[in-house]
């Protein structure tokens, strides 16, 4: 039932300590692809003054009910359904979309699915973070990266290492700027976008 992520233990700190810069202010956080829920009830746990609302494909909720049953957090919301893929969405505005190792997972129209809804729900100022690989033009592909891709695009032709220019352009075309592109540990980046403020029209 509760499921376990190496991974999941060997990024926790960093990314924690990454939240803390990107996500200074209170309010809902919405983490899509929530996984085991290990990062769930650790974040939550760590960031007592957001609400954190973890959420996956249905099959993954068991285990999510069980980190959270094991761990303490007073903030940690009930984990919901929520496939990228399938409308409507459980939560329709939050300060914050975490999306952590799953935009390489899911093909590339649900990283449009992401950034679109992102786009809708997000507060003005709010911000949308991601964690793990990128590829970037003019820079050599790192090799543990490149091996990841294949082994990503030999299970899934449509998953795969994204490339940072069309994941940033997908952000721009929803109104969402870049605020940081961050070097983590083993080659992943944290970047994270800021929903830009609506200019009143007093027309
Ligand atoms: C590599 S795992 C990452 C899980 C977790 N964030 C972590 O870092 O361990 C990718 C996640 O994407 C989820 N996922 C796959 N397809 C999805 C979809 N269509 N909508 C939402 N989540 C999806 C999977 O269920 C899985 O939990």
């Amino acid at each position: 039932m509760k499921q376990f992520s190496p991974a999941c233990e060997r990024n926790k700190g960093p990314i924690l300590a990454t939240l803390r810069d990107a996500l200074s202010t209170s309010g809902l956080v919405l983490e899509i692809g929530s996984g085991t829920g290990q990062h769930a009830v650790f974040f939550a746990e760590h960031l007592p003054q957001l609400q954190w609302q973890p959420t996956d494909l249905a099959e993954n909720l068991p285990s999510m009910h069980a980190w959270a049953a094991a761990g303490d957090a007073a903030n940690l919301l009930e984990p919901r359904v929520l496939d990228l893929f399938s409308d409507p969405w459980p939560v329709t505005q939050a300060q914050a979309v975490v999306c952590i190792n799953t935009i390489h997972i899911v093909p590339w129209v649900g990283v449009e699915r992401l950034f679109a809804g992102a786009g809708q729900l997000l507060d003005s100022t709010g911000i949308l973070f991601v964690y793990g690989p990128y590829r970037y033009a003019g820079r050599p592909f790192e090799p543990t990266n490149k091996r990841f891709d294949q082994c990503l695009r030999s299970r899934d032709p449509e998953s795969g290492v994204r490339d940072f220019d069309a994941v940033n352009a997908l952000a721009r075309a929803h109104g969402l700027q870049l605020v940081e592109d961050r070097a983590m540990p083993a080659n992943n980046r944290c970047i994270w976008w800021m929903k830009k403020k609506q200019v009143a029209s007093n027309k």
